[in-house]
């Protein structure tokens, strides 16, 4: 019992969230090192999968059997074991990079100190906001010109909306870069980049007060660092574990991935300050991660692209108790016993069989088709259901027509399937019935999936025409006149298959429109599900 409760309590499950380039690969890697899951750093994942072309990425589905999109990263440091969700981005990303984020009980966010906040780190941030879990905040690139540091911190507070406390300070950057001061031990460890790709190397630290600092960094840099030093002392947000614990306040790091500089501290201080797996909602209330009962909820379906394994692994995050491959637990959304067989976990791109696992870890097992999204597993002997898992606003759509009118049946069960699945969204007509339906995707990349199995899998061949909305709002008020509703001239009115409806929008500017104009109108961009 007592190692029961000692696996759960040194887990920490997160994600990594960034703009492409920001340097999340190769953080990540840099993590792999000090927990000696790999050898040499460099092989999280080649950079000709990261970067493929859609129509390699086609083969390259098809060669895998799974999406090389979907990893999760296991390993152990300082008696942590540690799970990294990655986010996939580039033209991988898609609603599953948002779903990703529900399964981590924090973040860590990697922002580039040339480029400040940019647009696929603000999008995944709103969705870490939501569920109110803390933020870590690795500034990046320090060893190129990165922009003011006070400029980044005000840009993160002004465009993300958190507080932010430097953990850390930067001395200079670029070809300047000295080093950085650590707030709490008043110590400056030097910049040096011998340690690119090792885990051993020379760090230098130097007291605050240590006259030789001065000789090392030279005096125009120690005169601002002082200056610095003073100015943060006064106006930057206080350190409260609480608020960082809500999601209110991101502890600030700076340092270089890709020199391997200042990855080390953060990794130790972000583990220090983050918990073990945090319990979850159901609709019986918070459900105990240490509770003696085994239980879990889906986040994301993976359909194989390969026709001759044309199985679908669904990922779950495990949120209490302890897994043993070959268990009996309850499906609860399909009402049956189900024993979960071939339970893999995926380690950089690889499957592996795995016999355990507990509280906090991601497990995929073979899905034949039964499950969905938010689906709650458990060996609880009362039944409850895992909170809903929100339908994240999609950016693209379309209408979908089927080339051949005959096909009509094969259409349809395609088209809801791949729904279900949660790669696509569907929507029809505010007045029209199924002839033709409109597709929503959170990634572009996602209609050309969408085609691609449709004809291999359903042998329907459709037709896309691109609509130019960027912009969902899902509808709160239930007692809503839609037919009442006015909008601007490029806001259409559509629904979803429960008949819910929402309402398109060609720019935001519409969306604020569309409010001023309907006293009391409440607009999502979560919907439930
Ligand atoms: P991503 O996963 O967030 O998309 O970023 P990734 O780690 O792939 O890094 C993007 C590019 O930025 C890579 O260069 C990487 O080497 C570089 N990089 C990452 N961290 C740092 C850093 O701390 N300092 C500097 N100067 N560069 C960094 P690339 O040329 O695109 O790829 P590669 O050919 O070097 O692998």
């Amino acid at each position: 019992m007592a190692d029961f409760r000692k696996e759960i309590e040194k887990r920490r499950t997160f994600a990594i969230i960034s703009h492409p380039d920001a340097g999340k690969t190769t953080l990540t890697e840099k993590f792999l090192l000090y927990g000696g899951a790999i050898n040499l750093a460099g092989s999280v994942k080649g950079k000709a999968t990261a970067r493929h072309a859609v129509s390699d990425w086609m083969e390259i589905e098809k060669e895998r059997g799974i999406s090389v999109t979907s990893s999760v990263l296991q390993f152990n440091y300082g008696g942590y074991c540690i799970n990294i969700l990655d986010t996939p981005g580039h033209q991988d990303f898609s609603e599953d990079t948002y779903r990703t984020l529900m399964a981590a009980d924090s973040a860590v966010m990697v922002i580039d100190g040339s480029k400040g906040v940019e647009a696929q780190t603000r999008k995944l941030f709103k969705v870490c906001v939501m569920r109110h879990i803390p933020i870590f905040t690795f500034i990046n690139k320090m060893d190129r010109d990165a922009n003011d540091t006070f400029d980044l911190l005000d840009e993160i507070e002004k465009e993300l909306g958190i507080a932010t406390c430097p953990v850390n300070w930067p001395i200079g950057s670029g070809k300047n870069f000295k080093g950085v001061y650590d707030r709490n031990t008043k110590k400056v460890m030097l910049f040096s980049d011998t340690l690119k790709g090792t885990k051993e190397g020379e760090e230098k630290d130097f007291d605050i007060n240590d006259p030789a600092l001065t000789t090392e960094i030279g005096q125009e840099y120690r005169d601002k660092l002082d200056e610095e030093i003073e100015l943060l002392d006064g106006a930057s947000a206080e350190f409260d574990m609480d608020l960082v614990s809500r999601g209110e306040l991101s502890p600030v790091f700076f340092g270089s991935a890709l020199t391997n500089f200042g990855v080390e501290t953060f990794l130790k201080h972000f583990l220090s300050m983050t918990t073990s797996p945090l319990p979850r909602n159901s609709d019986k209330g918070l459900i105990d991660p240490f509770g003696s009962d085994f239980s879990a909820f889906v986040f994301k379906i993976q359909a194989n692209m390969n026709k001759n394994h044309r199985d679908r692994i669904a990922f779950m995050r495990i949120c209490s108790g302890k897994f043993e491959a070959g268990m009996e637990v309850k499906h609860i959304q399909g009402g049956k016993a189900i024993r979960l067989s071939q339970p893999q976990q995926l380690m950089a791109q690889e499957r592996k069989i795995i016999e355990e696992a507990y509280a906090g870890d991601i497990i995929g097992v073979f899905d034949p088709g039964i499950f969905s999204i938010g689906d709650t597993l458990t060996t609880a002997k009362d039944n409850f259901e895992f909170e809903g898992i929100p339908t994240f606003a999609p950016e693209h759509f379309a209408r979908v027509r089927q080339v051949d009118t005959m096909k009509r049946k094969q259409f349809v069960k395609g088209v809801m399937q791949i729904a279900q699945e949660g790669a696509i969204q569907i929507f029809q007509e505010y007045q029209g019935g199924m002839e033709e339906i409109i597709v929503g995707v959170v990634g572009v990349l996602q209609f050309d999936v969408l085609k691609y199995r449709l004809e291999n899998e359903y042998n329907v061949e459709i037709r896309l025409e691109k609509l130019p909305y960027e912009h969902i709002r899902w509808i709160e008020n239930k007692d809503i006149d839609m037919d009442k509703l006015t909008g601007t001239s490029d806001m259409k009115k559509i629904r979803d298959l429960k008949g819910n409806p929402l309402l398109l929008f060609v720019n935001a500017w519409s969306v604020g429109m569309t409010l001023d104009r309907n006293d009391g109108l409440v607009l999502s961009e979560f919907g439930k599900n």
